[in-house]
């Protein structure tokens, strides 16, 4: 039996034509990019050329883009130079940022290095832009403000032109974890107010394990991994220049289809809301699902019952792949930290169904009727 993918939050499907671009770069050309004979020069071309590609589409400067190992070593980064660089005594984020921020804001302030605050959120998980500038106004020391672009477990996208002229206007530093919606928004740094944002190449058809880190050129940070001079002495170690590669053709096929994939994958998620809504009564829906929301992500929550609470493994076993939250808590039932900080009801069940360019609305009716049959 075929199975149905809808945890696309999580990860999605390699490409072929980026597992094509990748494949030379595994194989024959296998070269060190810091090797000066010849081998090593094409993998130099071919990083540059990848980081030339990035930062066209972002509108950024090539020298703006550092390829890291992922969303969680580019948002570390970013946190971790804001404080030791960049003079930040206190930073505001929210309770709904994905671990990889939540964590390392927590581990800074536990350790005394800086204090920590979150900004209040609305009732479908927005973040008060009130709060945000009375926070900001209400410090005297330089701020971090790392909000998330794109919530991965209920879809909320933030304003980032908004938050990033409150941080001029109080001088703080803007980090903002992008991993949700680079390669699945137009993003245009070169008009966007912000420090420094995250993205990462599984989220939309790329490798795992290759990310970016952007970082505004007026900004002058100091390496996070220490070693030898890769990423212009920004980040140390041998470039992972498959993964490189395949980042970059990843974003460049996303960006070329965009307007018709991002209205499909819309059309999807909107299917469905119609059909739960019409099949299962007491269904509820987290975030904003139709306003400022992603289009991947539709995050529902069911009435807790015997059935209700083994839906992921009842799904599981229909093979339906779906999650309870982020990706880190796929299949168990530990509850999530953005359903409890938006809507703390013990009678629920939260399923988050997260779509791509390969799901088709045949996949969503399927998915439907099961899970009215499980609950
Ligand atoms: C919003 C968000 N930030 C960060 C990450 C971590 O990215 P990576 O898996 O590339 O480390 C994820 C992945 O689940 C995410 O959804």
């Amino acid at each position: 039996m075929n199975r149905i993918y809808f945890d696309n939050a999580a990860t999605t499907a390699l490409d072929k034509e980026v597992l094509d671009a990748m494949l030379p770069f595994m194989t024959t050309n296998f070269g060190n990019p810091s090797s000066i004979y010849s081998y090593g020069r094409e993998s130099r071309l071919a990083i540059e050329n990848s980081r030339k590609s990035v930062a066209r589409i972002l509108n950024a400067n090539p020298g703006e883009i550092f390829f890291t190992s992922g969303g969680t070593e580019s948002n570390n980064t970013a946190i971790c130079a804001a404080i030791r660089d960049l003079n930040c005594k206190h930073i505001i984020s929210s309770p709904i940022e994905h671990h990889a921020v939540l964590h390392t804001v927590e581990y800074y302030a536990c350790n005394k290095d800086v204090t920590l605050s979150f900004v209040k959120l609305s009732d479908d998980g927005h973040v008060d832009l009130d709060d945000l500038e009375k926070q900001l106004a209400s410090h005297e020391d330089r701020c971090l403000v790392t909000l998330m672009h794109a919530n991965n477990e209920i879809g909320n996208l933030l304003d980032l032109h908004a938050v990033g002229e409150l941080c001029k206007e109080y001088n703080a530093i803007f980090h903002s974890d992008c991993v949700q919606t680079v390669g699945h928004y137009n993003i245009d740094l070169r008009n966007t107010p912000v420090h420094f944002i995250s993205g990462s190449g599984h989220k939309f058809h790329g490798p795992k394990g290759c990310g970016i880190l952007y970082v505004n050129e007026n900004v002058k940070i100091h390496p996070f991994i220490m070693g030898g001079g890769q990423e212009r002495n920004m980040r140390a170690g041998t470039e992972n220049v498959y993964g490189i590669i395949g980042f970059a053709k990843a974003l460049e096929l996303a960006t070329r289809n965009h307007d018709e994939e991002s209205e499909y994958i819309r059309s999807l998620k909107d299917h469905m809301i119609t059909k739960l809504e019409n099949t299962i009564p007491d269904i509820q829906f987290n975030g904003d699902i139709t306003g400022e929301s992603l289009y991947t992500v539709l995050s529902v929550s069911v009435p807790k019952n015997e059935k209700s609470e083994m839906v992921l493994y009842n799904l599981d076993i229909n093979h339906i792949c779906a999650s309870g939250g982020s990706a880190c808590t796929s299949g168990a039932d530990q509850g999530s930290h953005v359903i409890r900080a938006i809507n703390n009801n013990p009678n629920k069940v939260t399923i988050r169904f997260s779509f791509s360019k390969y799901n088709t609305m045949e996949e969503v009716d399927k998915v439907v009727e099961k899970l009215s049959e499980m609950i």
